[in-house]
């Protein structure tokens, strides 16, 4: 833990929550790595790519930002949580509709990915803004 941070702030269990959403994407993404693998049917090659890194790997670089630094603001968190893992949930519904031919695939891919990047973009407004962060520790 750093110095001056308690593990009851409240985004600090932001951070928890992302950071337990990402191995949980990552399970899901190994898994269906390990399918592919074993079926050598590769249809569903984007879900895994995207599952695992605006999944596994994104949601975990959050959580670490947010369990170490801390924001100025914990709804911007909470909110940022909610695009994120919005996007996450519409990409894996969408992009194997459309891997699958399904017509409602597309108009779902494009939720998600204006939900993951309107995530971006409130995160790169925390990062820019985390010199003055809650966090005293954050410095
Ligand atoms: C249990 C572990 C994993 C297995 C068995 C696995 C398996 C696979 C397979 C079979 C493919 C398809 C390759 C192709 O069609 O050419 C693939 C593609 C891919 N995997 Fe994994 N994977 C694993 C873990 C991961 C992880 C941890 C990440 C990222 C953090 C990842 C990212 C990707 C990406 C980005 C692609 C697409 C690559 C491309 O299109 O060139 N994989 N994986
Ligand atoms: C707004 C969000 C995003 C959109 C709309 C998007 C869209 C796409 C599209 C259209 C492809 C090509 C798929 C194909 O060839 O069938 C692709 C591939 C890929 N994207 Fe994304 N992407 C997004 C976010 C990301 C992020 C955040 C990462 C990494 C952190 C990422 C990593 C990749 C990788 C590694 C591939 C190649 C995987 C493959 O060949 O299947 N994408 N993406």
């Amino acid at each position: 833990m750093i110095a001056g941070t308690t593990s009851t702030t409240p985004t600090r269990a932001v951070g928890r929550l992302f950071l337990r959403t990402a191995v949980v994407a990552g399970l899901a993404g190994l898994s269906l790595g390990i399918f592919m693998g074993a079926s050598h049917d590769h249809t569903f090659r984007t879900v895994h790519a995207h599952i695992n890194l605006v999944g596994w790997v994104s949601l975990f670089l959050f959580g670490l930002f947010y369990a170490l630094l801390g924001t100025a603001s914990t709804r911007l968190a909470k909110i940022h949580y909610g695009l994120a893992t919005g996007g996450l949930i519409l990409f894996a519904v969408g992009l194997p509709s459309i891997a699958l031919g399904l017509p409602w695939g597309e108009p779902v891919a494009i939720l998600a990915s204006f939900a993951t990047l309107f995530s971006m973009a409130l995160f790169a407004y925390v990062v820019f803004t985390a010199g003055e962060a809650a966090n005293p520790a954050a410095g």
